[in-house]
């Protein structure tokens, strides 16, 4: 049977502190009533350490991988943190992460596919171990989206909250683990989902401040429409491409965006809600951190063997849809 990486061990870290929507009320004019109904949240966690970023909830989240897995901090041979919200603009927050870990040696590297980024760097890490070169590889996705939150603009900040989640890829003969998967990117639309200063095209100066300018803008409405295109499509182009019914799929782990576009998805899936992660009430969009936050919520469920679809969608725009066999340790693996 074909090397292929599955999920061994899965954490997640979510701050402590909570940021409600009756808070939310008394930093702009929106309703709790509002929020829930057009987004599906109700309370948001927010990293409010000043000292604290991307970095040290995506090692606390890692850390708690590697326990639960029972697995040893040396045996990582890969970091990739999936991130819209850096530690710092170089170097890549995996680094950081390699060495709030004490991970020695390791290939570290971030990817930038904003709320659809834990999918492809799960499938990249994917990718490494089913080529050979790597036995052990940690995925972690990891976003502040708090530090990049403008909290007078009401079209954004009822949506977002900070969180991280991990997994660690190993290899497995038995035939289950991370499966086929479809990764796309359409550009054209990327002003209308983005941080437009901070980068090399508009550098950091006192009106790119003053203009609010490093703060996420978004246009809601437009984002929405292809999200709902996307996330249904890639979904529906994979199974058709593999020739998988809707029936043999078990659980539906969706980017947690809007509680709209996960409905719909599940709607097209044909899928009972019991069987679709959803935290979003809890967490709101934690962009990167949304998907291995779910699979950490939701691993106790799953049986070996069972068919999970993973799909996201996000600024880029990004989306893609993989499938996993889950595999639960059962078998004899690599
Ligand atoms: N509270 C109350 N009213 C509001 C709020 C709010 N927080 N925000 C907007 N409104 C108002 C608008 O002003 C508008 O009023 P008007 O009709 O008087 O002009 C009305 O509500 C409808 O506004 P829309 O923007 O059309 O509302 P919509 O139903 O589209 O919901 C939302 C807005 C929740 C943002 C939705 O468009 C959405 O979820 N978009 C997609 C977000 C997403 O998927 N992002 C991708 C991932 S993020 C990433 O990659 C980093």
């Amino acid at each position: 049977m074909k090397r292929k990486a599955y999920i061994t061990s899965t954490g997640s870290y979510l701050p402590e502190s909570i940021l409600s929507n009756e808070m939310i009320c008394e930093m702009v004019d929106t309703s709790d009533e509002w929020i829930q109904e057009r987004c599906g949240v109700k309370e948001r966690r927010i990293l409010k350490d000043k000292d604290k970023a991307t970095a040290y909830m995506a090692a606390e989240a890692a850390k708690k991988a590697l326990q639960k897995g029972g697995i040893s901090k040396d045996d990582i041979e890969v970091i990739i943190v999936a991130t819209a919200t850096p530690e710092h603009p170089f170097p890549s927050t995996a680094s950081i992460v390699s060495e709030m870990l004490g991970i020695k040696r390791a290939f570290c590297f971030d990817v930038s596919a904003a709320c659809s980024g834990f999918l492809y760097a799960l499938n990249i890490g994917a990718r490494l171990i089913e080529s050979n070169a790597y036995k052990s590889v940690l995925v972690i996705g990891s976003d502040k989206m708090s530090s990049i939150m403008d909290y007078t603009n009401r079209n954004t900040c009822v949506l977002f909250g900070d969180g991280a989640g991990a997994v660690v890829l190993k290899p497995t003969n038995n035939g289950f683990g991370i499966g086929e998967s479809l990764l796309e990117t359409d550009g054209s639309g990327y002003q209308n989902l983005y941080q437009k200063a901070g980068g090399s095209l508009f550098p950091a100066t006192a009106d790119t401040v003053l203009n609010k300018e490093h703060s996420i803008s978004m246009n809601g409405p437009a984002v929405f429409k292809m999200a709902v295109e996307n996330m249904v499509g890639c979904c529906k182009n994979l199974l058709e491409k593999h020739q998988i019914q809707k029936s043999e799929i078990d659980y539906l782990i969706p980017h947690q965006a809007n509680k709209r576009i996960i409905t719909a998805t599940a709607d097209y899936l044909e899928m009972k809600m019991e069987k679709v992660a959803l935290n979003i009430h809890k967490y709101g969009n934690t962009t990167c951190a949304s998907i291995p936050i779910c699979l950490d919520e939701w691993s106790s469920k799953f049986k070996n063997g069972d068919k999970l679809i993973l799909c996201a969608f996000g600024a880029g725009y990004t989306y893609g849809s993989t499938l996993v066999t889950w595999n639960s340790g059962l078998e004899e693996n690599v």
